[in-house]
């Protein structure tokens, strides 16, 4: 597995390839939510916490929108759209200032709960893709100096 992590300038919106749809297809919907579940929790305790709800209502609200979103895209059920409307992930990130020591933090709590799905390798290379280059999209805030 190669969990690599892009390093983009400030402002680049690098293109993006979609997961491939086996993905959705061999770790399920219902596998697709426990993955995010698992993101947000170890979220919830890093270093990025301050991001995201404190309130357990609110953190599984985050938990349903995210996992919408992911199997949407996987070529699922377009539930995304049914409940939110089009995505527009990075005008939808705007309110939180997000900055690119965040993104990697993102990341690695991927990388963790990705490591332990047992799925053939090139299905979570591909969702790593994608997450490595869109995740970029999201950053919207310079490092402090
Ligand atoms: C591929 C990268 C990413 C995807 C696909 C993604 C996806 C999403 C989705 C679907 C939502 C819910 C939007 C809504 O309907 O309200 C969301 C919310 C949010 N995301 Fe991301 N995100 C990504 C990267 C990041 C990164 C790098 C951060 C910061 C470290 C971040 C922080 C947040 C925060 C703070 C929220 C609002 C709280 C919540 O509802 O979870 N996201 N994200």
């Amino acid at each position: 597995m190669d969990f690599i992590i892009n390093h983009y300038e400030f402002g680049q919106r690098p293109s993006v390839t979609l997961p491939s749809p086996e993905f959705l297809e061999k770790l399920t919907e219902e596998g697709i939510r426990k993955m995010v579940s698992d993101h947000y929790d170890l979220l919830s305790h890093s270093e990025v916490k301050h991001l995201f709800p404190r309130i357990d209502e609110a953190l599984d609200k985050a938990k349903q929108r995210s996992s919408d979103f992911f199997i949407q895209i996987c070529g699922g059920h377009p539930y995304y759209n049914e409940n939110r409307g089009k995505p527009l992930l990075a005008k939808r990130h705007s309110p939180f200032a997000i900055t690119p020591k965040d993104r990697i933090v993102w990341l690695k709590c991927y990388i963790s709960v990705l490591s332990k799905l047992d799925l053939p390798e090139e299905l979570i290379q591909s969702f790593w893709d994608y997450l490595n280059v869109f995740s970029f999209w999201m950053v919207n805030t310079r490092e402090e100096s």
